[in-house]
Parts: structure tokens; sequence; C-alpha cells
């Protein structure tokens, strides 16, 4: 099937399935929105008949949706931690002309519950979430289920290959293509011992003691980031804070801290990760049960978000996305904080001194102060 909304945008995946068109989310005309290994597995599962006459289809961690727009006729269900995925899946059903409820997808961090004949897996950036994850598969798995991962070979690790041969059963590893390989696994249902270690937790001491949960797919899981300690360090206190954001909250220790120190205020807590904002919704509720609200929202920056309508921004901007490096997420960021924020209202970040986030501010902003800094990272201030 082509591109019914072939929109120049979009990049053409031609793989035995069909020929397919596809956009990454966001979007950016330097990259495509699947790679070698999303090719490999495709090209496999036509050779080998993968899911003929299979029932239930599981993929996990499908980047943009190359898999399940390219397997759209098979029963799918897809399930990613990233909205950002999820939205690039739809986008793309849409643009290769199915709707968008073609695939099956979560809309929580709860995993599906019904048994499935075969899983495809893209390795995830975060080896935590892959172990999670093949936990998690051992209820779903039947003795005849077949399991594919994929990746880039400089994504797989013996580590990797120790999680499936543990978790799961025997695996074998293909040759390469492009630089990418496949991971085949056969379960043995003899192998139970174990469970998934997540959610975990670490102990944070800022003028009281605080239990920090972490779900797996968690940005600094076992201990506080250095760069979220400094922005501790130097958080904004006043009554004029009385409507604050921490987005890209993670764990949202920042704005845990933010509350305490500002007791009038009311937070929003933001992620694109559903484990992110599960984990913030937890650690909010633990230190301050129900005698204070706080809203948490998974979504893409501040999409949806009034303008003009908060007092203060907190961010640590990501530098990923997924396996690629880029700042584009963090100007995003910096430009919706900029929009939701009333006139005189604040944007306080921290970011590493190398990635030049001064210039950005002041370019948007029009001012830009340095609050702290140190060997590895700046404190910055932007008033709207
Ligand atoms: C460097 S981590 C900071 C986490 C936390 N604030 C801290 O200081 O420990 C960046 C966070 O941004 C989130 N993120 C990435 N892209 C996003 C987007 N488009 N919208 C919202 N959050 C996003 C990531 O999931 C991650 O939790």
């Amino acid at each position: 099937m082509t591109g019914l909304l072939s929109i120049d945008e979009h990049k053409l995946l031609v793989v035995p399935q069909g020929e397919f068109s596809l956009k990454r989310n966001p979007h950016d005309e330097r990259l495509q929105a699947w790679d070698a290994a999303d090719e490999f597995l495709l090209n496999h599962a036509d050779e080998t008949r993968l899911l003929s006459g299979r029932g239930r289809v599981l993929i996990l961690n499908d980047a943009f949706g190359a898999l399940a727009v390219a397997l759209a006729s098979h029963r799918l269900y897809s399930w990613s931690d990233s909205f950002l995925a999820q939205k690039a899946l739809r986008d793309n059903l849409l643009a290769n002309g199915y709707p968008v409820d073609q695939v099956r997808t979560n809309s929580t961090i709860e995993f599906p519950t019904t048994a499935v004949d075969s899983v495809l897996i893209k390795i995830p950036k975060t080896l935590a979430l892959l172990e999670h994850q093949l936990y998690a598969l051992r209820a779903l798995l039947h003795h005849d289920s077949r399991v594919v991962a994929a990746g880039m070979a400089r994504n797989i690790h013996s580590s990797t290959l120790n999680l499936f041969e543990t978790i799961l059963g025997p695996t074998a590893t293909t040759r390469a293509f492009k630089k990418s390989r496949l991971i085949l696994v056969e379960r043995d249902q003899s192998i139970n011992e174990g469970q998934s270690r997540f959610p975990d937790s670490y102990e944070l001491h800022v003028e009281r003691d605080y239990r920090i949960v972490n779900h797996a797919s968690l940005f600094s899981r076992d201990r506080l980031d250095s760069g979220s300690r400094f922005l501790l360090e130097h958080m904004p206190v006043g009554e004029q804070y009385s409507r604050i954001v921490d987005l890209g909250c993670g764990n949202g220790v920042l704005g845990l801290i933010a509350a305490a120190l500002n007791p009038g205020s009311t937070l929003l807590f933001c992620d694109e990760s559903y484990m992110a904002v599960a984990s913030a919704r937890e650690n909010y509720h633990n230190a301050f049960a129900i005698r204070r609200e706080a809203e948490f929202r998974v979504c893409d920056c501040l999409q949806g978000i009034d303008s003009e309508s908060r007092d203060l921004v907190l961010i640590n901007p990501p530098f990923h996305q997924q396996h690629s490096i880029g700042d584009n997420i963090a100007w995003q960021m910096f430009k919706d904080a900029r929009r939701v924020l009333r006139k005189g209202g604040e944007l306080r970040i921290v970011g590493n001194r190398h990635l030049a986030y001064h210039a950005r501010l002041k370019k948007l902003f029009g001012n830009c102060t340095t609050i702290a800094a140190n060997k590895k990272f700046v404190i910055l201030d932007a008033i709207r």
C-alpha cells in the first residue's frame, strides 16, 4: 500500500509487505522513521512466514510505527512507553490509508493481559525497560509463541542477550544486515524464577526524606542526576510562583521539591513517557498524600496547555530521542514554555555547559541570566 496522503515530509519504506510512506515525530527531514533493524525484521517475517496463520501479534517499542504500519493487516497490539511514538504510529497509519484504531495501543503503563502468538521487539535504549518487558512477557507466551527482537548491532551487547537467555530461554542471533541483527528466542516454560525489579526506588534528602519511585524506563533511575541536583540547589522560591510546571518531569523530583519549597503553589507534571508520569504521580502522592492536588499529563511538550497560564516552568531538557541525539525537543520545550508563561513568568533550566542553551534562550525570550555554573552544568533563567 502506498501513502495515500503522500506528503513531501514522508519517506518511503520499501519492504516485502509493500511500500509505506512514514514520518518521524517530531518531524526531522534529515532522519527517516525506521532503521535497518526494522527492515531486517520485516524481511525476516516475510521470508519465514512468521505471522502467517497466527492470531495475536504484540509489538514492543516500535519507534515511529514502521513495524505496525507495515504489518497492519494482522491483529496487532503495539506497546510503547512513548507518547511521541504512538502519535507517530497514528499519523503513519492515516498516511497509509488505515484508520487510527487499526492497531491497538496502550494509554497507560499497563501491559496487555491476553496471550500472544508472536512478539516483535525493538531493542529499547534503556536495558531496564527490556528486562521489565521480558518478565511481563512470560505471562503472555504459550508453548508455541514466537519471539523475535531486532536492533542495531551497536545496541546489542552480551548483557542484552543474557537478559533474553535468563528470562525467556535459549537465544540465537542472526548474521548482520546493514549493521543490524535479529535475536531469535525460544521460550523455555521451565524458566520461571525471578521477577521484574521495577519499579524500584532511592532515598532523597532535601530538608526532609523522600523515597523516589522509578518505573523501568526512567531517566536516572537509581540516583538523582547531578544536573537535577544542581537545579534543586537553585530552585525559585516566592509567592509569585503559584502555578508551576515540571516539563519533562521524569520521576518528578524537580516539581516535588518546588512544591515543598513553595507551599501555596499548584503543580503540573508533563512528560511524553507513560512510566515517567506514573512515577511522578506516585512520588507526589507519597510526599503530599491527598493534602495537595496536582495535574499529571502524558503529552508532547506543553501541547494542550493554555497560553499565559503559568508562573514558573522548570526543565532539565532531554538530549536523546530513543537512540538518536539532538536538541530539537529541548528547543520545542523552550518555545512551549514561553507560550504558557504569563508576562513576567519565569523559565528556569539546567543544561550541560557545552550545549549553548544561553544563546537560544536569549534569542527566544530577549533575555537570559546565568544563575549558577559549575564544571559541568549551568542554571539559566529567562523571563517572559
Ligand atoms: C533529562 S530528563 C529529566 C527528567 C527529570 N526532570 C529530572 O530532572 O530528573 C528529560 C525528560 O524529558 C522527557 N521528554 C522527552 N521528550 C519529551 C516531550 N516531547 N514532551 C515531554 N517530555 C519529554 C523524557 O521522557 C525525560 O523524562
